[in-house]
This record gives structure tokens, C-alpha cells and sequence, in this order.
């Protein structure tokens, strides 16, 4: 038998294998095999796994009253892969995904779970699913859950992802789950800071969060009009930031907003260290805020909510059509699928255009 397949599913697979026919349209024996599996499936799992992102709610809903509405069983997966490992599943009907759309977080849970980082993890995760009868998976979150996922899919589990993740560092799709809603946190922040900047004459550090990606930052210091951001990606100097505060301040500017991607090497902390150290000589002071986990929680924004229903619906459509294996995701305003192994083994670019443009805008 294949490892981690169900009885029922290693027979079909066998079957089909065996018979070496293809259909009229030419389909391989493998693909035949997806289509059987898959074309009877009536049970499906929906987990949540990594950082929580707002709008990840509005995703279980749509998986639960979609699938519901095909006449499958959804079960709702408690703290993630963990959970999945664990056993700890729970029967979601319509009702039950009730009035989360509206709240931030997970109502599922999310863990961190070496466990599964490891075959012997992997393979209970699957016996646990088949031991229920679970045949289809939908994981929603980022890089480190799409990377679960693709493990799962190799082994033979179907599985579909869904891209979320405040960090918007997830290759396959423009814009994930959670991160118009941190965006829109972390400008609210920053008008309020640049109030208090202006009345005092004062200067101030804001630091995103978004791990090794400068997308966060780079997005709030444009819509908030900063004077300088600082990513990773593309380093700046402390010099080289004092340069652009004391420019503005030559301009007129009553303000100097630094944005700082946490992953940058001249973090918040290191650069707000060194303008401590330097005040004397550089003639302004710094204050830092650390944005942090305050740009994970709060209520979804209207597109957060309509991102994680679309690509929730869309987990399921693609777990009914057999299309297995890929992540969804929004390509140029469009549904979009990609491959998992695409998926773990790409990076997300970053347009330096706009880092450009942000400078230009700074004037
Ligand atoms: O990936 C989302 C994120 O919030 C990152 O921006 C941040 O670096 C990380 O998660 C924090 O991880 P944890 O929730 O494990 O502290």
C-alpha cells in the first residue's frame, strides 16, 4: 500500500493502476486514479497553522458552508498541524462558522509543531485523517504551513493551501490573507505618530513586523508618507538615515518618520540605539515604536474578509475538481493556482519601483 493512504484509496489506486486503460479524453492511469479518489470524496479537514492573520476566519467559513453546501462533512483541525497529528479534530457544520467572519485570529487555533517537521510526524498526521475517514485537507497560512502541506501532498495526501499571512512573503499569490487589515493597523499608527512628531519636532522609529520581508514597511512608509524606510532587502546605514532626516528637516518638515522592517539589520532597537548614542552630534532624537503583534489581531478589513472567503470557496472547488497539491492565491486580481513544490521553492520578489517612487514621494 502507498504510504499513508487510506484501504479504500490504496484499492483504487491499484485498480486503476492494474487496468492501464486511459479514458476518451487520454487520461494517464495516474490521473484517472486522482479523478476516482477524488470525484467521491465526502469529507474534508480545514486547518490553520503559523502566524494568525486577520481574515483567516472568513477563510474557515467558506470552506465549512462551501463544503457543506457540496454535502461533504468538514471537520474544523484544532491548533494546527499539532492537532492534526494529535487527533484533535471537531465536526463544523454551517452554525458554527457563525459570526467569526467579523473577528480577528483563528477560532481553530494555530501552533508551532516540530513534531511534524519529521516523517514519523507526517505519517501520523495522515492515519490520523484516514482513521476519521477525512480524505481532502485545505491548510491556510503562510511559508512555514505551506511547506507542511507540500509534504503531505508528496506523500500522496490531497491537500490544498490557501495563502495567508501578514507578511505578504508567500510566493503564488500578489496579496495573502491578513495583510491589508496590518497595513491598515500599522498606518493609523503611523498618522498618529507623525501628530506628535509634528508638535514636538521630533523624530520617530516605527517597526513592522513581516520576519525577513521588507513588504510591510515598505507599504505603510508609502501610504503614510514617511521619510525613510529601512528593509531588509535593501539596507540603509544609520548615516545614511540621519542624512534623510536632517534633509527633511532642512526642507521644513515639522516630522521625521523612519519605517523600519523588523528583519532589517538596523532594526527599530539597533537603529534607535545607535541616534541615542549620536544625539549630541546629530542634533534630533528618535523614539521607537514597535508596532509587533499589535498588527496581527483586530478586526478584518473589508478586503481581508473578501480575500479569505474567495480563497476559501476556492480551496474547496479546487479539492473537488481533483486539482490537488497547489496553493490558491490571487494573481493580478484573479483566482490563481501554483504548485506547492512552486510554491516552497520560490521566492516572492519585491518591487524595487516602489522603494524608488517612496523616496521621490519623500520630498
Ligand atoms: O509570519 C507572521 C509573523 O507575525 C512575522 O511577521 C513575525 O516575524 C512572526 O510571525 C512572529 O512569529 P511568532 O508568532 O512565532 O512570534
Amino acid at each position: 500500500m502507498i504510504r499513508g493512504w487510506t484501504v479504500r484509496q490504496a484499492i483504487v489506486f491499484c485498480r486503476l493502476s492494474a487496468s492501464g486503460t486511459t479514458d476518451d479524453k487520454g487520461q494517464s492511469p495516474v490521473a484517472l486514479q486522482k479523478y476516482d479518489l477524488l470525484a467521491d470524496m465526502t469529507r474534508i479537514a480545514v486547518l490553520t497553522s503559523g502566524g494568525d492573520a486577520p481574515g483567516i476566519n472568513a477563510a474557515i467559513r467558506a470552506v465549512v458552508r462551501t463544503g457543506v453546501d457540496r454535502g461533504w462533512e468538514v471537520y474544523g483541525i484544532n491548533h494546527g498541524y499539532a492537532g492534526l497529528i494529535a487527533g484533535d479534530f471537531r465536526p463544523m457544520g454551517p452554525r458554527d462558522a457563525g459570526e467569526i467572519m467579523q473577528r480577528g485570529g483563528t477560532i481553530l487555533g494555530s501552533a508551532r509543531c516540530p513534531e511534524f517537521c519529521t516523517e514519523a510526524g507526517r505519517k501520523k498526521a495522515i492515519e490520523s485523517m484516514a482513521s476519521r475517514g477525512v480524505e481532502g485537507l485545505v491548510v491556510i497560512g503562510g511559508n512555514g504551513s505551506q511547506t507542511g502541506s507540500h509534504a503531505l501532498a508528496e506523500m500522496g495526501f490531497p491537500v490544498v493551501g490557501v495563502a495567508s499571512t501578514i507578511d505578504n512573503d508567500l510566493y503564488g499569490s500578489d496579496i495573502t490573507i491578513g495583510v491589508d487589515t496590518a497595513l491598515n493597523i500599522a498606518l493609523e499608527a503611523i498618522d498618529r505618530l507623525k501628530i506628535t512628531a509634528s508638535s514636538h519636532h521630533r523624530g520617530f522609529l516605527v517597526e513592522t513586523m513581516g520576519r525577513n520581508c521588507g513588504y510591510l514597511a515598505l507599504m505603510a512608509g508609502i501610504a503614510g508618507g514617511a521619510e525613510a524606510i529601512v528593509i531588509p532587502e535593501y539596507e540603509m546605514e544609520p548615516e545614511g538615515v540621519a542624512e534623510v532626516i536632517h534633509s527633511a528637516y532642512e526642507r521644513g518638515k515639522p516630522h521625521a518618520i523612519v519605517v523600519v522592517a523588523e528583519g532589517a539589520h538596523y532594526n527599530a532597537e539597533r537603529l534607535g540605539r545607535y541616534f541615542q548614542e549620536h544625539r549630541d552630534r546629530l542634533g534630533f532624537d528618535l523614539r521607537v515604536t514597535a508596532l509587533g503583534y499589535v498588527q496581527r489581531g483586530g478586526a478584518p478589513t473589508y478586503a481581508d474578509r473578501m480575500l479569505g472567503t474567495r480563497l476559501g470557496a476556492a480551496a474547496v472547488e479546487e479539492l473537488a475538481a481533483g486539482r490537488c497539491g497547489v496553493l490558491v492565491g490571487m494573481r493580478k486580481n484573479e483566482r490563481a493556482t501554483t504548485p506547492l513544490g512552486e510554491v516552497v521553492s520560490s521566492k516572492k520578489p519585491l518591487d524595487e519601483n516602489l522603494l524608488r517612487l517612496a523616496g521621490v514621494l519623500a520630498k
